[in-house]
C-alpha cells in the first residue's frame, strides 16, 4: 500500500483530514509515520488550511506501535517519536479525533496533537507495560503533564485503559462528540483554529508530584510486579516529568524504552501477545467453519468440577441444567454455586439481583433425560474409564442431534469415549482446571473424529465464557497435566537427593511461579496424586508407590485439605515447614542408601524448568500441541508460568537449547528428539512454529 493510502488526505474547506487506513487496528506501521508528516507538510505549506484533523479508518483509531516491528534494528523502525515531535512543534492546531482504541503509541500520538475530542466509548491507555516495555514517543512525560502523577502512574503501571467519558474528566479528552466523530472534531477544529499560543502539553507541568506518590508506586510494585524491569523505569521516568524539564525526559525515555524493548521480559510478554492470539487460530480450520448455536448447556455432575463449569455458563448468560444422581449430591452442589456467588456479591463484585439471575438460570434434575435439549452437554464425574463409557452411552440416546458431547476427563482416552456412541463426531473433551470458575485455561482434546463444526464451536464457546481455549491432542495428561506430571516426579527426585521441599518450591517462586510443585500438591491434595500412582502402578504391574511423599500421605497428611500435607499452614494459608516431615524424608533416604547431597538454587531451578521443556518438545512432536505457543499459553493460564518468562518453551528459547541440551544430559535426562534436533540446528521453538506458518 503507498504512503498516500495508508495516510489518506482530504479536505473539508479550511480543516484538512489526514486518516489513517492500517487495518485491522491502525497500528503505527512502515508507511503510517511517513504518511502522517506528509500530511502536515502539505498543510502547513498550504495558507488555506487552518487546522488539521487526525482519525483512524475502519473501527479504531491508533492501537500502538506495531509490536512485529519491535525486533528491527532501531535506523529501521517507523518513526512515531519523529512524527510526534513533528505535531508538538506545528504552528497549526492539530486535533486527534478518537473512536476505538488509542493505545500506546496511539495515544501518544493523540497526545502530541493539541486538542482531542472521542466518541464517548472509546478506550483510551498505555498498555506497555504488559508488553515489559513502557510508552516510549512521549507518554510517560505527557500522561503526567495532563492528568497528574497519581492517575499517569496508575495507568502506566496497571496497563488497563479508561473510558473516554472518564478522559474528559481528567483533562485527556477536550471534547466528547456523541454524533458523527468527524464533523464534530472538524467543528471543534474551526472552534480553535485561531487559538494562540497554542496549549502543547509539553510545557505544562505536573500535578501531585511529591516525592511520597513515586514512593508509594515503588512500594507497590514490590508487589504487583515483582522482579520486572518495565514498572520501576517508568516509576522513574514519571518522576523525571515532574522534576525535570520535558527535553530531558523525553530523552531519557528514548534510551529507558531501548533498555526495556531488548529485555528478555519483553520479548517474553511479546512473544505471549502474539502466541494468545496464535492459539486462538486451529491449524486447517477456516476462519468460515460454520458454528452450532449453545442456547442452553447440560453438565452431569454437581461436584466441584461440574459446579464451577456450571458457573461460567451462568455468568455468560447460559441456561444450564445440571444432573446428579442423588437429591442430596444436588443439594450440595447448588448450595456451593449459591455460596460462591453470595461471597462475590459480599465482597461488592456482583449484585444481589445478579446472583438471582444466575441462580434462575439454573435448572438442578434427577433425570438425565432432562438434557435432551441441551446445545452441549459436559460430562463432570469422577475419572473412571467405565463409568464414563456408560454415561456416553446413555447421553448418545438422549442428546438431540447435532448436540455437543463432551468430557471433562483430564487424563482418560478421549477416542474410547466417542467410540461407545453412534456419533463420534460430536464428541469432544473440553478440560477445565481447578477452580473452573476462575482458572482461564481450556484445554479441547481434539479426537479423532470430532467434527470441524464441534472443534470451531467450542474454540467460539471457549471465548463466550471468558477461557482461553487451547486445542491439544488425546494422550495421558494432554498437554499440561502431562508436563505437570514429569515435573512432579522430578521434584520427589531433588528432595530424594537432598533438596528440602522448602528449597525446591523457592527455586520456582523464584523463577516467578506463584506456588511451587510442593505447594501446588498440598493445594490440590496429596492424596490425588498418590491415588494416580497407585493407578499407574496397577495398571503397569508395578508394585505399589512407596515414595516419601506416598508415606506422608500415609499418615494421614492430605494437604491443605487436612491442615497440612507436606507443609503446616496457619490461617493465612502460609506453608511452614514441619520437623516430623523432615523427618520422615531423612528416614526414607537413609533406607534407600542415599547420602543427601546440597544441591545449588541453579541445579533446581533447571531440572524442573527443563523437565517441562524437555516433555513440552516430545508434546510436540507428537503433534499433541500445534505449536509450542500453544505449550506456553497453556502454562501461563494453568499453571501460573509468569508471563514475563513467557512460558517453559520461550524460557527455553531464551536460555537458548544448546544450553538446555547441555545442562539436561549434565543432569542425567535424556534430551527428546525434536528439542535435540534443533539444538544442533541452532533453531529455536519459536523459530519452529513460525516455519510451519505461526
Ligand atoms: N502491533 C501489531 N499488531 C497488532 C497490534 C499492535 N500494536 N495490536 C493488534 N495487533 C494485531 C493482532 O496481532 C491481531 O493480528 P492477527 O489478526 O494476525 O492475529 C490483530 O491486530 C487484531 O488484534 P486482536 O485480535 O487483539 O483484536 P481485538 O479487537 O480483540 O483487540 C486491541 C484489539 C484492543 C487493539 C488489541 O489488539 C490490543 O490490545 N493490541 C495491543 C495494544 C498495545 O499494546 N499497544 C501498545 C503497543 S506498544 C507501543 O505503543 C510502544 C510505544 O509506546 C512506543
Amino acid at each position: 500500500m503507498s504512503t498516500e493510502n495508508i495516510v489518506a488526505q482530504s479536505r473539508q474547506d479550511d480543516v484538512l483530514i489526514l486518516t489513517i487506513q492500517n487495518p485491522p487496528v491502525n497500528a503505527f506501521s512502515p508507511g503510517v509515520p511517513e504518511g502522517l508528516k506528509a500530511g502536515l507538510d502539505a498543510a502547513a505549506a498550504d495558507d488555506s488550511v487552518r487546522a488539521v484533523v487526525i482519525i483512524g479508518g475502519g473501527r479504531t483509531f491508533v492501537a500502538g506501535a506495531d509490536i512485529r516491528t519491535f525486533n528491527l534494528p532501531r535506523e529501521q523502525a517507523p518513526d512515531l517519536r519523529g512524527t510526534i515531535e513533528k505535531l508538538d512543534a506545528f504552528p497549526k492546531p492539530t486535533v486527534a479525533a478518537i473512536h476505538g482504541t488509542a493505545l500506546g503509541g496511539g495515544l501518544e500520538l493523540a497526545m502530541g496533537c493539541t486538542y482531542r475530542v472521542a466518541t464517548p466509548d472509546a478506550q483510551l491507555g498505555l498498555p506497555e507495560v504488559k508488553l515489559g516495555v513502557l510508552p516510549g514517543a512521549g507518554g510517560t512525560q505527557r500522561l503526567p503533564r495532563v492528568v497528574g502523577a497519581q492517575k499517569a502512574l496508575e495507568m502506566m503501571l496497571g496497563g488497563n485503559p479508561i473510558k473516554a467519558t472518564e478522559g474528559k474528566e481528567v483533562g485527556l479528552i477536550d471534547r466528547l462528540i456523541d454524533g458523527d466523530l468527524l464533523s464534530g472534531a472538524v467543528a471543534f477544529a474551526r472552534e480553535v483554529a485561531d487559538a494562540r499560543p497554542l496549549p502543547r502539553i509539553s510545557e505544562r507541568g505536573v500535578d501531585g508530584a511529591g516525592p511520597e506518590v513515586f514512593a508509594a508506586a515503588r512500594q507497590g510494585i514490590k508487589k504487583s510486579h515483582r522482579g520486572q524491569l518495565s514498572p520501576e523505569l517508568i516509576i522513574d521516568l514519571a518522576e523525571m516529568a515532574a522534576t525535570a524539564p520535558f527535553e530531558e525526559g523525553w530523552t531519557a525515555e528514548a534510551t529507558k524504552f531501548m533498555q526495556a524493548k531488548d529485555s528478555p521480559q519483553s520479548r517474553a510478554l511479546r512473544h505471549v501477545f502474539f502466541a494468545e492470539r496464535e492459539a486462538a487460530k486451529i491449524p486447517g480450520l477456516g476462519k468460515d467453519t460454520p458454528t452450532l448455536e449453545i442456547r442452553r448447556a447440560g453438565i452431569i455432575g454437581a461436584g466441584t468440577m461440574g459446579g464451577g463449569i456450571a458457573m461460567n455458563f451462568l455468568n455468560a448468560g447460559i441456561p444450564v441444567t445440571i444432573v446428579e444422581t442423588t437429591q442430596e449430591a444436588l443439594d450440595r452442589g447448588l448450595g456451593v454455586i449459591r455460596r460462591n456467588y453470595e461471597n462475590t456479591a459480599k465482597k461488592g463484585r456482583m449484585s444481589q439481583d445478579d446472583v438471582e439471575t444466575r441462580m434462575n438460570l439454573l435448572t438442578p434434575s434427577l433425570d438425565m433425560g432432562s438434557l435432551a435439549d441441551a446445545d452441549i452437554i459436559i460430562e463432570a464425574v469422577f475419572e473412571n474409564m467405565d463409568v464414563k463409557k456408560d454415561i456416553f452411552t446413555r447421553l448418545d440416546a438422549i442428546a438431540k442431534p447435532g448436540a455437543i458431547l463432551a468430557t471433562n476427563t483430564s487424563t482418560l482416552d478421549v477416542n474410547e469415549i466417542a467410540a461407545v456412541t453412534s456419533r463420534p463426531e460430536s464428541v469432544i473433551g473440553l478440560h477445565f482446571f481447578s477452580p473452573a470458575n476462575v482458572m482461564k485455561l481450556l484445554e479441547i482434546v481434539r479426537a479423532d473424529k470430532t467434527s470441524d463444526m464441534v472443534l470451531a464451536t467450542s474454540m467460539a464457546l471457549a471465548r463466550r465464557i471468558k477461557k482461553v481455549g487451547v486445542v491439544v491432542g488425546v494422550c495421558d495428561g494432554f498437554v499440561g497435566n502431562r508436563m505437570v506430571h514429569r515435573y512432579g516426579e522430578e521434584a520427589r527426585q531433588l528432595v530424594e537427593e537432598g533438596a528440602r521441599p522448602e528449597d525446591v518450591d523457592a527455586a520456582m517462586n523464584a523463577l516467578g511461579l506463584p506456588m511451587g510443585p510442593f505447594q501446588m500438591s498440598d493445594m490440590a491434595g496429596l492424596d490425588i496424586g498418590h491415588a494416580i500412582r497407585v493407578h499407574r502402578a496397577k495398571v503397569s504391574g508395578e508394585p505399589e508407590p512407596d515414595g516419601w511423599l506416598d508415606r506422608i500421605v500415609k499418615t494421614g497428611r492430605k494437604g491443605q485439605k487436612t491442615g497440612g500435607g507436606i507443609y503446616d499452614y496457619d490461617e493465612t494459608r502460609k506453608p511452614r515447614p514441619n520437623a516430623d516431615v523432615q523427618a520422615l524424608i531423612d528416614t526414607y533416604r537413609t533406607e534407600k542408601g542415599v547420602t543427601p547431597r546440597d544441591i545449588s538454587t541453579e541445579e533446581l531451578t533447571k531440572r524442573l524448568a527443563y523437565t517441562l521443556v524437555n516433555e513440552g518438545a516430545q508434546i510436540l512432536d507428537e503433534g499433541i500441541a500445534a505449536r509450542a505457543g500453544d505449550i506456553d499459553v497453556i502454562y501461563l493460564y494453568g499453571y501460573g508460568f509468569p508471563a514475563y518468562r513467557g512460558g517453559p518453551m520461550q524460557y527455553a528459547d531464551e536460555m537458548g537449547l544448546g544450553n538446555v541440551v547441555a545442562d539436561l544430559e549434565r543432569y542425567g535426562q535424556t534430551p527428546a528428539p525434536l528439542l535435540k534436533r534443533l539444538a544442533s540446528e541452532g533453531g529455536s521453538f519459536a523459530g519452529l512454529d513460525a516455519s510451519r506458518g505461526r
